[in-house]
């Protein structure tokens, strides 16, 4: 019997779009075409995640790591979210949805780094979701830089804690994902949300990212909502006065 909802729709999602290329290589085509195509599926989701009343949507759209690929394929990638940040203004400002960023951004080409900065102004006002591109983006470059903008304070490392970490993240406002949701099949969560994603509830779907589509981020939020979030505590209706049994006191 499946759990009756615990929680509704999830403040902040973290998506991992994973399989663009595989998508390009079932069909005989070039992997940019996968690209292509997954640039489609993130306004579609965008939309979507928007309608749905989500706060909060961070997607991994390029990692530290992803400089390794192919000149051309990097090149083109960045074409895409020049072109998403410039052609999606008008949808933004329909649907009031914020632009921001994750990750180094003086890691970015100039034109990048206009680009985006220009796209965060511009929507800086707007109070419906806000949508987070994490591009040149690593779970632990962050928290590196966090040590660093702390460092640069300073304030004494010694006694540092979780929550001045915490306040020197990339965007220390928004609150953490509460779901990460990964396309494409794979157990892994590929130096995304490191620190932030500490609690969040996973779900993998097997569907290539360019295949996605409203449904899907539906399905996956309803995976969510049988989901008993515990944060480290114990299990719901596990505990009696002065009872807790060593199985109920996990993560
Ligand atoms: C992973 O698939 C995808 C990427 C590294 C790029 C994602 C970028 C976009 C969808 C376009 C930009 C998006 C926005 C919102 C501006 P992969 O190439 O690793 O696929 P594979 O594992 O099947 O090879």
């Amino acid at each position: 019997m499946r759990k009756p909802p615990l929680s509704g729709i999830p403040a902040h999602i973290g998506i991992i779009m994973d399989g663009n290329g595989r998508w390009a290589k079932q069909r005989g085509l070039i992997r940019t075409q996968g690209h292509l195509e997954g640039l489609k599926a993130a306004k579609r989701i965008v939309k979507a995640a928007s309608d749905l009343g989500v706060k909060f949507l961070t997607l991994y759209a390029f990692s530290t790591e992803n400089w390794k690929r192919a000149v051309e394929e990097v090149s083109f990638i960045m074409g895409l979210v020049k072109q998403y940040l410039r052609a999606e203004f008008d949808f933004s400002k329909r649907n009031r949805i914020r632009v921001r960023h994750a990750g180094d951004i003086a890691g970015l080409p100039a034109d990048i780094q206009k680009e985006l900065a220009e796209s965060m102004s511009n929507t800086a006002d707007f109070e419906g979701m806000q949508v987070v591109l994490a591009i040149n983006y690593g779970g632990r470059d962050e928290i590196v830089r966090a040590f660093r903008r702390f460092a640069a304070t300073g304030q004494d490392m010694s006694n540092i804690g979780e929550n001045d970490i915490s306040a020197y993240l990339d965007n220390p406002d928004i609150p953490d994902p509460d779901l990460i949701i990964r396309s494409a099949g794979e157990y892994r969560t590929s130096n995304f949300l490191l620190w932030e994603g500490a609690y969040s509830e996973l779900h993998v779907s097997k569907k290539l990212w360019p295949d996605w589509d409203k449904e899907d981020l539906e399905e996956a939020i309803a995976d969510f909502r049988q989901r008993d979030r515990r944060f480290g505590s114990v299990a719901a209706g596990s505990v009696t006065a002065g009872s807790v049994t060593a199985s109920s006191v996990q993560g």
